[in-house]
């Protein structure tokens, strides 16, 4: 079966994706499959790469990305030159589309409803789990629902703050204690979040953040542990062990994730069974909340006396062999390879799900 890998993407997180795919990519070769790449670069054009045939070396996607695109010919693995292509194009029978893109334009539901459109199966979370999963302020909503304790919030968008400042700055300052972290709704690895204990630093955050975005949303910082859950499967969930991030600082950055990569993973969490445990229900919660199908990565923090609360769910985590996700998978006993096998099965099945749902009445 040939796998169509999407990767790059209209992203801050484009080099993310790079790196997450290039795993994949390798992983899918040694179960077997045949696999297809395709490149988005950073202003949304598609190059349909040759197949796949030997791995990729760990730079050789990221030497694509530098050469911007022409030449695939010095890349190991990689024998042809690439084309560009309208996306409409990546259509084949008997395809299943591995969208490894992260943050927008790839994680919040704009590719999956292109997929959908093109009727391809793919990989992971559907339309509106992506998209709600990505967005801070509605995501948070649903979990209130749904019952799931999160820290204060306070939220505004773009023609809020320019029409009346000062009343959202009271507003905050009102409702959450200080240290804030500042965010743009729809964003992840951190790009655009600031952390700061001050009206003045209120301001410069959230006009970094509306940089980013139109909608804001400024959360009361909480002294706790970062612990980490990855859910599987479609209408059948599981849920992992708990990971938990073993912190050098009290603000994970972008430099800290990616660039530094300062980031421990302590696997399984060194947490009492039960709050282990209730970490591991609230996961299932949220991604039901969300409408979850595929996988999910959900996020929590956890203070020394074991308050849990949701921060938030990642529908196409970090995805390098190295990454949480996959890691939390291989502690719970499921190898990276039949992981991404399994999440190939899942899009099978999901799209079969759906072929046989009425559509006309
Ligand atoms: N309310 C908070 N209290 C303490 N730390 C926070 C809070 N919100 C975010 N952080 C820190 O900022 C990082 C990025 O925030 P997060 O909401 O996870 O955004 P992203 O979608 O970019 O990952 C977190 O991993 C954590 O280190
Ligand atoms: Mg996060």
């Amino acid at each position: 079966m040939k796998i169509i890998v999407l990767y790059g993407g209209l992203s801050p997180e484009h080099d993310i994706s790079i790196l997450s795919a290039t795993n994949v990519i390798n992983a899918l070769l040694e179960a077997d499959y045949s696999v297809q790449p395709y490149y988005i670069n950073k202003e949304g054009k598609w190059l349909k790469a040759p197949l796949v045939t030997e791995k990729l070396a760990s730079d050789t996607l990221l030497q694509l990305k530098q050469a911007h695109a022409a030449s695939w010919g010095d890349g190991k693995g990689l024998t042809s030159t690439g084309v560009w292509i309208q996306p409409g194009q990546i259509a084949e029978d008997d395809a299943v589309v591995f969208p490894v893109l992260h943050g927008p334009n790839g994680e919040d539901g704009t590719i999956q409803g292109f997929l959908e459109v093109l009727n391809l199966p793919y990989v992971g979370a559907g339309v509106t789990a992506s998209a709600t999963g990505m967005d801070k302020i509605i995501s948070k909503q649903l979990f209130d629902q749904a019952g799931l304790p999160q820290v204060p919030y306070v939220y505004f968008d773009k023609r809020d703050w320019l029409q009346d400042q000062s009343r959202w700055i009271q507003k905050c300052e009102g409702n959450l204690l200080y240290p804030f972290f500042v965010k743009p709704a729809n964003m992840g690895s951190s790009v655009g979040v600031s952390r700061v204990e001050n009206s003045q630093e209120l301001i410069k955050a959230v006009d970094v953040a509306l940089e980013f975005d139109r909608r804001i949303v400024v959360e009361q910082g909480i002294s706790a542990n970062e612990c980490e859950v990855a859910v599987l499967g479609n209408d059948d969930i599981h849920a992992s062990v708990v990971g938990r991030l073993v912190k050098s600082s009290d603000f994970y950055d972008y430099d800290e994730k990616y660039i530094n990569n300062t980031v421990e993973m302590e696997i399984p969490a060194n947490l009492p069974e039960a709050v282990s445990d209730k970490i591991k229900d609230y996961a299932l919660k949220a991604y039901r909340a969300v409408d979850g199908t595929g996988l999910t990565r959900a996020d929590f923090f956890v203070t020394a006396n074991y308050d849990i609360y949701i921060n938030e769910v990642n529908t196409m985590p970090g995805f390098t062999q190295f990454s949480m996700y996959p890691s939390l998978w291989q502690a719970t006993g499921l190898n990276y390879r039949d992981l991404i096998d399994e999440l190939i099965q899942l899009a099978i099945r999901r799209h079969q799900a759906k072929a046989s749902i009425r559509k006309i009445y």
